[in-house]
């Protein structure tokens, strides 16, 4: 499946979404109001495939590149897209009046769909005539590394909608997960919530340093969490399954519950205990071209293997 869309916001988010939609052979309009913006995304775009073929993520960069073009207008951007994906900035009066902007402009049948960070979508598609095809479409960064989508409706968002953004998501290599009922932060960073504000309390409080810290995810826990979840994860970890895990392991589970990290976790002195004891980086840009590098390696590696 194939068709056309509308990238709206042309930024770090957008082109990797460009990348993604033209990789699995879809017609790609870029927008951006910033000048000269959209243009230059189609070029770092054509780069940006060209990494991701020399990583085996992309088979035909070229074809994938001539995929994607820059438009004039919003109105251009839109004009028989079926879906749009909007990455302006992370502000709800933003949202409002872009989304406001793309309900009137686009195609009955193009979904409109926003990744937004944060800002859930019954907070600025309300009003809209179209708001029944609106839902947040959730990347992680960087999305054409990182395949999970979060798909949060707003309550009046069409099931038909979000089973069409589904299987859209699922058509161009993206894994979409979607999010039953609205709620702060949707499933991925409530998740990583947790985990870094028991990680800011173990440290600042002297449990443990941050470097070992960082050792126990990357060396343990993130291992099994490349492939399966905390509740695959569990079920192999009591001969009995989930419900033994749960009679032998709940009752330490439900004292950790009972005494959470504080807000005062991430304010000093806390913060300034951690810190004091990080080695912080020099050159944070290449240290992210590491980062995607071995990302890249990684995605490569699970699409070799069978998921289930
Ligand atoms: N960066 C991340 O890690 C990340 C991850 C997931 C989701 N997001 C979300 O994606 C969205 C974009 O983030 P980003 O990191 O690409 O930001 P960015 O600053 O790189 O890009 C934003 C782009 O929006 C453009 N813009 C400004 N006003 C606009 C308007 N009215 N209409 C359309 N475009 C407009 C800007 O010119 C800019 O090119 C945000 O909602 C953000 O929360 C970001």
């Amino acid at each position: 499946m194939s068709g056309n869309v509308a990238i709206i916001g042309s930024g770090l988010i957008g082109r990797a979404w460009a990348m993604i939609f033209a990789r699995a052979g879809w017609t790609v309009r870029l927008y951006d109001p910033a000048p000269g913006v959209a243009q230059a995304a189609v070029g770092l775009c054509a780069e940006g495939l060209g990494s991701l073929a020399g990583e085996g993520l992309c088979n035909d960069p070229l074809g994938a590149a001539k995929q994607i073009s820059a438009a004039g207008s919003l109105a251009e951007a839109l004009a028989d897209a079926d879906i749009a994906q909007e990455n302006g900035p992370e502000s709800l009066e933003v949202k409002l009046a872009l989304f406001a902007e793309m309900d009137a402009l686009a195609p009955a049948k193009t979904i409109l769909a926003s990744s937004s960070s944060a800002i859930r979508a019954s907070l600025f598609t309300e009003e809209l005539k179209g708001r029944a095809r609106c839902l947040v479409a959730h990347p992680v960064n960087p999305p054409h590394l990182i395949p999970l989508v979060e798909l949060s409706p707003a309550p009046w968002t069409s099931p038909e909608v979000v089973t069409r953004a589904r299987q859209i998501y699922n058509g161009i290599g993206q894994v979409p997960i979607a999010v039953l009922k609205e709620v702060e932060g949707f499933i991925l960073n409530r998740l990583q919530g947790a985990l870094l504000a028991e990680a800011f309390r173990l440290v600042s409080e002297g449990y443990v340093t941050p470097q070992d810290l960082d050792k126990t995810v990357k060396d343990g826990l993130g291992l099994r969490w490349s492939f399966m979840g905390p509740f695959a994860t569990i079920e192999l970890n009591a001969p009995g399954g989930i419900p033994d895990y749960c009679a032998r392991y709940t009752g330490f589970y439900k004292r950790l519950a009972a005494d959470p990290a504080a807000p005062s976790v991430y304010e000093a002195p806390a913060t300034e205990k951690i810190l004091a004891q990080w080695q912080a980086e020099s050159d944070l840009p290449s240290r992210m071209k590491w980062r995607d590098q071995r990302l890249a390696a990684l995605r490569a590696h699970k699409q070799s293997q069978s998921e289930e």
